[in-house]
């Protein structure tokens, strides 16, 4: 399955703000508690971004690990790699297409994540061998990714704007089937976990910055809904006149992520 999809740096920082100001919980913290790292540890994260969960091991460990991030887009992870140099942390940050073989020898890693970003893979068994071969036995991958429940609100709004029906979502449409399915194929054990974080919008604004950010013109995923800037900017108008009217009904916008963490244990 190709998946015609491009994350922008802006989008991705932005989502990430939004979660941090207006989310009940920290996704990060719920992470470091399942994943129990230790000191000294080889660690890989696949599909790393701008680095987020490399920069989360970094600090929980002090510094205390070996850290490789590996992404496909170059300018999150030219961004990935001058926060490491501007905090010294000393990590690598590498090229690394997860479509193809992996280009790192077998049996080295104690910890992988792949967090936000396996259902983006082409040939998900592909991909989680690849995962797979690149452990140590007895090492762990970390999967997270949004579940059939997530962000219900936020497509009831789009759909109520449309009038069109959502397109499936790479994530939610196959983190919690065929992902898991692989993940079960390949590992000796899996363990399932779930994270629910409401995030409240107590004003238009937010809701729509992050709206705007998950459906821009570079996430082809919405080609269905538009096509030029002008298209965009009528579905925008549309989503907000619906947020402001649930706003004054409700007196809040309530949207929820749910998302799950997987564990595989090689
Ligand atoms: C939603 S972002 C998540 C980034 C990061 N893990 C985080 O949580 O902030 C999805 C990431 O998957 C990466 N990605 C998509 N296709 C990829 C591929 N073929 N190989 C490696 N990374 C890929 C994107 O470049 C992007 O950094």
């Amino acid at each position: 399955m190709k998946i015609d999809y491009r994350e922008t740096t802006n989008d991705l920082l932005k989502r990430i703000d939004i979660h941090s100001q207006y989310g009940a919980k920290n996704i990060d913290e719920w992470m470091l508690d399942l994943i129990k790292l230790q000191k000294g540890m080889k660690i890989l994260d696949v599909g790393c971004g701008a680095g987020k969960q490399c920069f989360s091991y970094y600090d929980f460990l002090r510094g205390d690990a070996d850290i490789t991030g590996g992404d496909v887009n170059l300018e999150l992870l030219a961004q990935a790699k001058s926060e490491n140099e501007k905090r010294g942390t000393g990590m690598t940050f590498m090229e690394l297409n997860f479509n193809q073989p992996f280009p790192l020898e077998e049996n080295q890693y104690d910890f992988e994540s792949c967090c936000f970003a396996i259902y983006y893979a082409e040939d998900i068994p592909f991909t989680i061998k690849e995962m797979h071969r690149v452990l140590k036995p007895g090492g762990r991958l970390f999967t997270s990714g949004p579940m059939p429940e997530n962000k219900l609100f936020f497509y009831d709004i789009i759909r109520d704007a449309t009038g069109k029906e959502i397109p499936p979502m790479p994530g939610s449409s196959r983190y919690s089937t065929q992902i898991l399915d692989s993940m079960k194929a390949t590992f000796k054990n899996v363990e399932i976990h779930i994270f629910e974080n409401p995030l409240v919008f107590e004003k238009v604004e937010p809701f729509i910055a992050y709206t705007r950010a998950s459906l821009s013109e570079d996430r082809k995923l919405w080609s269905s809904f538009f096509e030029t800037k002008d298209d965009f900017e009528k579905i925008m108008k549309a989503i907000t006149s619906v947020s402001e009217k649930r706003l004054q009904r409700d007196g809040k916008l309530v949207m929820t992520k749910v998302v799950g963490g997987f564990i595989g244990t090689k």
